[in-house]
């Protein structure tokens, strides 16, 4: 059966990136449709508008996307269309797996953590206003309501992915009721899930155990601003931005994307790295119920990686995008 997925090329090294994607996947065999539609900066530019609702439509209609990264037009009064299309599709749930990849240069070996953030509130509300001159207020919003959300769907979670631990992380100690909601609602949804051991630490706390031994972790839930920055921090456990996958999950619909910019820097150029969006790609195929093509697909990269012959500058070898595109389909 052919799957009808949106695609979102973006912007900058987007099309190079979803481009390489989309071959190898349909080189192990998924066999999809793509409704390809514009987002982003050339959307703003042709259409008036970065995240048209053409694009919120094909997701709804097609449940699954795959996105490249969105430049979002800078003074021209546009909200970042990554946040626009996380809210108006409810996709409160960002998925972050982090793995070690063979041949990777990295400061540890076999990290295996999955960093889940609460993608809807917080801080990310967008409200600020300036209460006297020169002092601004800058909401946080939390409901129990998505407390509770992200909590079925961390326990949820782990049980369907055969984890065993959950850390939630708070800063209950400067912000005791939106945290401590935050938390309370982890462990009241916990109940229901024994099996599955829990745990609370604060944000410091959290930070400093990943970077010195990242081995004790398993899941992690964290509100908005927290998870941004800790899903960051462990990307970096394992080699950056350029070697993870990521996901915007709601219920019954995902958006998975690359988890690094536009890199306009070297845009055009088809020398840009496009692991990141292949194993969100691989994700996706997991969660689509093709596991056997994300394995295969997996299984050539670690081969691709492991040989170290054709790897991109972002890896440390010199290949151009379309090489280590070939290199994959070869292993494949
Ligand atoms: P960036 O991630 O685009 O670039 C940072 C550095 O990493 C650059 O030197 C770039 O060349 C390099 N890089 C990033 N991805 C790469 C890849 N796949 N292969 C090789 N090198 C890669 O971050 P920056 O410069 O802060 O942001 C540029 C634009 O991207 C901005 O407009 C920003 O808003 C947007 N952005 C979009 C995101 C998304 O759509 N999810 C996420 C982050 C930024």
């Amino acid at each position: 059966m052919a799957f009808k997925i949106t695609l979102i090329p973006g912007d900058g090294i987007g099309p190079e990136v979803t481009g390489a994607t989309c071959k190898i996947l349909e080189a192990a065999g998924a066999d999809v449709e793509w409704d390809t539609v514009l987002a982003g900066a050339q959307a703003a530019e042709e259409l008036g508008n970065p995240m048209p609702n053409a694009v919120l439509d094909s997701i709804r209609r097609n449940r699954v996307g795959l996105k490249g990264p969105l430049a979002t037009p800078k003074g021209k009064g546009y909200r970042s269309a990554n946040v626009t299309l996380r809210q108006k599709l409810k996709l409160y749930t960002g998925w972050r797996p982090v793995n070690s990849l063979p041949g990777v240069a990295s400061r540890y070996e076999d990290v295996d953590v999955v960093v889940l953030r609460e993608n809807t509130q917080g801080l990310y509300s967008g409200i600020e206003h300036e209460v006297t001159p020169g002092t601004i207020v800058s909401l946080k919003v939390s409901s129990d309501h998505a407390a509770e959300r992200i909590a079925r769907w961390a326990f949820d979670y782990a049980c369907n992915a055969g984890r065993r631990k959950i850390t939630v992380c708070h800063k209950k100690s400067v912000l005791p009721r939106a945290d401590g909601a935050f938390t309370d609602a982890f462990f009241e949804v916990g109940r229901e899930y024994p099996f599955i051991e829990q745990e609370e630490m604060s944000l410091d706390d959290l930070a400093m155990g990943l970077t010195k031994d990242p081995s004790g972790f398993d899941v992690m839930l964290l509100q908005n601003l927290y998870g941004d920055i800790i899903s960051d921090l462990c990307a970096g456990l394992v080699g950056g931005l350029g070697v993870v996958p990521g996901a915007n999950v709601g219920d019954r619909i995902a958006v998975f994307e690359a988890v690094h910019g536009t890199a306009p820097d070297i845009a055009g150029q088809g020398i840009a790295n496009p692991l990141a969006v292949l194993l969100s790609g691989c994700l996706m195929m997991d969660y689509v119920g093709e596991r056997a093509v994300a394995a295969r697909v997996r299984q050539a990269v670690a081969g691709v990686l492991t040989k170290g012959e054709t790897l991109t500058g972002y890896l440390g070898g010199s290949a151009d995008t379309a090489a280590f595109t070939q290199a994959i389909i070869n292993q494949l």
